[in-house]
């Protein structure tokens, strides 16, 4: 049986991916106006990346001779597009974090390392994806041009 610490980190990144397919899906479900049109299949499309993580990160916690965890933590809700743009990256960010932990603990098991970089490496495509959504929506100020009159 693998360390007992790497299979409770382990549990506490499925605890993120259920918290993700229930944040995404809300997401999609909630979103109203135009741009539903454009995002509400994105927040389904990430729900989606969620429980596909979900399923790799249980199967491999029972193959490590775990019991894979059945809950999640609370969403983050919004029916502004802006807000959920912010708490999807916090979301994606916190993933990023929490892979790289594990990949620490995984220490010299090279497979598992290898499959849990391969997972950092699309949570990092939603942190960097999230990150310009917020700048082109001119949430950013420091991006946003100024267009001056005479
Ligand atoms: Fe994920």
């Amino acid at each position: 049986m693998a360390d007992q610490t790497l299979i409770d980190h382990l549990n506490e990144i499925l605890k993120h991916e259920w918290t993700g397919v229930a944040q995404y899906s809300q997401a999609s479900f909630i979103l109203e106006g135009v741009w539903r049109e454009v995002y509400a299949e994105k927040f389904e499309g990430d729900a989606k990346e969620s429980f596909g993580h979900a399923r790799l990160i249980g199967d491999k916690i029972v193959a490590l001779g775990g019991v894979p965890v059945a809950t999640r933590n609370e969403i983050q809700q919004s029916r502004d597009l802006q807000e959920i743009f912010a708490f999807s990256l916090a979301f994606e960010a916190k993933a990023v974090e929490m892979y790289s932990k594990a990949i620490e603990l995984a220490g010299d098991n090279k497979p598992l390392v290898v499959f849990l970089e391969d997972i950092l490496n699309e949570e990092q495509e939603g942190v960097d994806e999230y990150t310009k959504l917020l700048r082109s929506s001119g949430s950013s100020v420091a991006t946003t041009p100024v267009l001056k009159t005479a």
